[in-house]
């Protein structure tokens, strides 16, 4: 079958390079991908957001399956786009990415579902906005309601920062259109982690759990970034919480979705924030995690192609996935400056030595190919990922593999991982 991966990131390498593992694909394509993917598929270049040229290049090229990487062609309706010419595609519908694209319709479908949540307010207006958190004090959470690059939520410490925040959102528009609204949420404590299922709207089938890094400096100091870094499993998901996560959070809120007139199909990404044995959620993605998806993949067995059919097809409750009995970790390699301003162009070193190394893999994020050179050409350039008997194992495998690959103005996390030491 011919399989067409829609992105170029991180995440989109892992999922072609799980899907190029499958005996059952014999050519796989990807849009716009990067030059590492450019090694296991060919490259079409049609950027993710442009869903005609995607539909008429999977019309032409006749594609047995497409899947979905990013979250705007999702928000956008490239599922339905699809579906409506017959083709088979995996990812949520329009309707159903609501859950991401919009943060007010979240946070009322988890108030409709009794899902645990930090409370919120929801304002149109800068005032309301104001007031509320005059109400409720510091520290508090402002919030851009719309899909702002996983930048739009700001932790303020006192009620002055707040009220900017709310200004820079909704008066100077740093996000753009999508601070039109404001979510006011309370300011949540504890561990995070990435929980993410595979569902057809019935059954719900999950995947290893994972936990991101999102701030740039080691220790979480600075801005929030995409995520310089994730491992699986997370110790925080014990045996009880992985339960409460499936009975409090996904069951009821899939329920809730297909009650609105919403089907769920695809992969749900719950991002959750986990406090004294009890998660509670901060947010939903309706794609995979980047970079969850790289030490998640890594350390999925079998075939992947018949759970994303099944997700389809509706047939989910006949699956089951299989996972080594190890961990992984992935680090990402940044240009220094990112999530700010950056350079690109950077001669990358070291790739082909590391590519000699067992239980490690790199996959590409923000990578080109020119004049015989690999360079970088993203924020996220590399997310390098190893596996091992267990964390530490794995974390050593990758800063091994990582102290071989540089370039001019690289930027890691040291401490990728070190959070689920102490849970050993
Ligand atoms: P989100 O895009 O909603 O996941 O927010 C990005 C990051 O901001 C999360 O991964 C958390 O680290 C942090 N965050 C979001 N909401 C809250 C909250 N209510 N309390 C504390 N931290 C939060
Ligand atoms: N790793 C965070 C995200 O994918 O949104």
């Amino acid at each position: 079958m011919k399989v067409l991966v829609v992105g170029g990131g991180g995440r989109e390498h892992a999922l072609v390079w799980k899907i190029a593992q499958s005996p059952r694909v014999s050519r796989i394509y990807c849009a716009p991908g990067n030059a590492g993917i450019s090694e296991q598929a060919t490259i079409v270049s049609i950027k993710a957001n442009e869903l005609k040229g995607l539909l008429d290049f999977a019309l032409k090229e006749k594609i047995d399956l497409t899947v979905v990487g990013p979250e705007e062609p999702l928000t956008r309706g490239v599922v339905d786009l699809f579906e409506s010419k017959g083709l088979s595609i995996f990812g949520a519908s329009q309707k159903a990415a609501e859950l991401e694209g919009s943060k007010a319709f979240a946070k009322e479908m988890m108030k409709k579902c009794h899902l645990p949540t930090a409370s919120y307010g929801v304002f149109e207006d800068r005032q309301g906005a104001i007031d509320y958190i005059h109400k409720q004090g510091a520290p508090i959470v402002v919030k851009a309601d719309g899909l702002a690059a996983g930048k739009g939520v700001i932790l303020c410490k006192t009620v002055e920062e707040a009220i900017r925040s709310v200004d820079q959102v909704m008066v100077e528009k740093v996000f753009g259109e999508a601070g039109n609204r404001v979510v006011i949420e309370e300011y949540l404590v504890g561990e995070e982690a990435s929980y993410l299922a595979f569902t057809d709207g019935k059954t719900i089938l999950p995947l290893a759990s994972s936990q991101d890094h999102k701030a740039v400096f080691d220790e979480d100091e600075g801005p929030n970034t995409g995520g310089m870094g994730a491992y699986s499993p997370a110790p925080v998901v014990t045996e009880e919480v992985h339960e409460k996560i499936i009975e409090k959070v996904l069951r009821p809120i899939i329920y809730g979705m297909n009650e609105e007139g919403r089907p769920y199909k695809g992969v749900i990404y719950a991002g959750l924030m986990i406090h004294n044995g009890h998660p509670k959620v901060l947010e939903f993605n309706a794609r995979f995690g980047d970079p969850e998806t790289q030490p998640v993949l890594m350390r999925m067995k079998g075939d992947l192609i018949p759970i994303l059919e099944a997700c389809i097809h509706g047939n989910l409750s006949r699956c089951k996935i299989e996972w080594e009995n190890k961990a992984s970790v992935c680090v990402v390699m940044a240009s220094d400056g990112y999530p700010g301003d950056y350079q690109k162009g950077r001669a990358i070193e070291g790739l082909k030595e590391v590519s000699k190394m067992e239980d490690v893999f790199v996959f590409h994020a923000g990578t080109a190919f020119t004049d015989g050179k690999m360079i970088t050409n993203g924020g996220r350039v590399l997310g390098v990922t190893g596996l091992g008997e267990n964390i530490p194992k794995a974390i050593e495998r990758t800063y091994e593999a990582i102290a071989k690959i540089s370039w001019d103005g690289v930027h890691y996390r040291k401490d990728i991982g070190k959070k689920a030491l102490c849970w050993l």
